[in-house]
């Protein structure tokens, strides 16, 4: 089995999309844990649901940012993983987990990167009045949705959107492109076929 972990703070619909296509894929990919800064969070009851390991603390119970991600480090050390998952997790990643895990950390951002980074992506671009925007899955360094890109799906703005029907576009399209790309990244590290 190939071992993920997925972040998230919110909703979990990536979260959720992402199971559900192992699972109808028949994919040889476990989702191991899910990490999430958010106890609150839908995420987490959606983890509990499915039987996921959750890890839940808020920032705010640790001395420091580096004491919490080694307290996530800590709980990660218990899988032996492939890839780190981010799907709306919504705190940058510093130098405990980029070194730990190096060219392992994947996110996904509900615009065409590098415009529009940061935590609304999808109301800048239509406030913007750009006429497309899109999905971006890219590796991560240690900055605000930056590092090399791996997949970009446009999606158009349409004449008669609103946000909120913009963003029900762009998740569909998430949904979809964070597996595929996920699996691309496995094929070249030939590990699935
Ligand atoms: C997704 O749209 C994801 O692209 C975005 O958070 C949302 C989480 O939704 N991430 C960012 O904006 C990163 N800067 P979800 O909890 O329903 O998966």
């Amino acid at each position: 089995m190939i071992n993920i972990a997925i972040f998230a703070s919110g909703t979990g619909t990536n979260f959720i999309a992402l199971d559900q296509h192992i699972r109808e894929n028949q994919m040889p990919i476990q989702i191991a844990c899910l990490i999430c800064d958010q106890p609150d969070a839908p995420v987490v009851k959606k983890a509990h649901e499915l039987g996921i390991p959750v890890w839940t603390h808020r920032l705010k119970e640790f001395e420091n940012k580096a004491t919490y991600e080694q307290a996530i480090l800590q709980e990660l050390q218990k899988y032996d993983l492939e890839l780190i998952v981010l799907a709306g997790y919504m705190k940058i990643i510093t130098n405990v987990l980029l070194g730990a895990y190096p060219q392992a950390i994947v996110n996904i951002h509900p615009a065409l990167l590098p415009s529009f980074p940061g935590r609304h992506g999808i109301e800048d671009a239509f406030e913007y009045g750009v006429k497309i925007t899109g999905v971006t899955v890219h590796w991560i360094d240690g900055g605000i949705d930056t590092g090399p890109i791996i997949a970009q799906q446009a999606v158009p703005i349409l004449a008669d959107d609103d946000v909120d029907k913009l963003a029900q576009r762009i998740h569909r399209v998430e949904h979809d492109l964070y597996f595929d790309s996920l699996c691309q990244v496995l094929k070249q590290r030939k590990l699935i076929k």
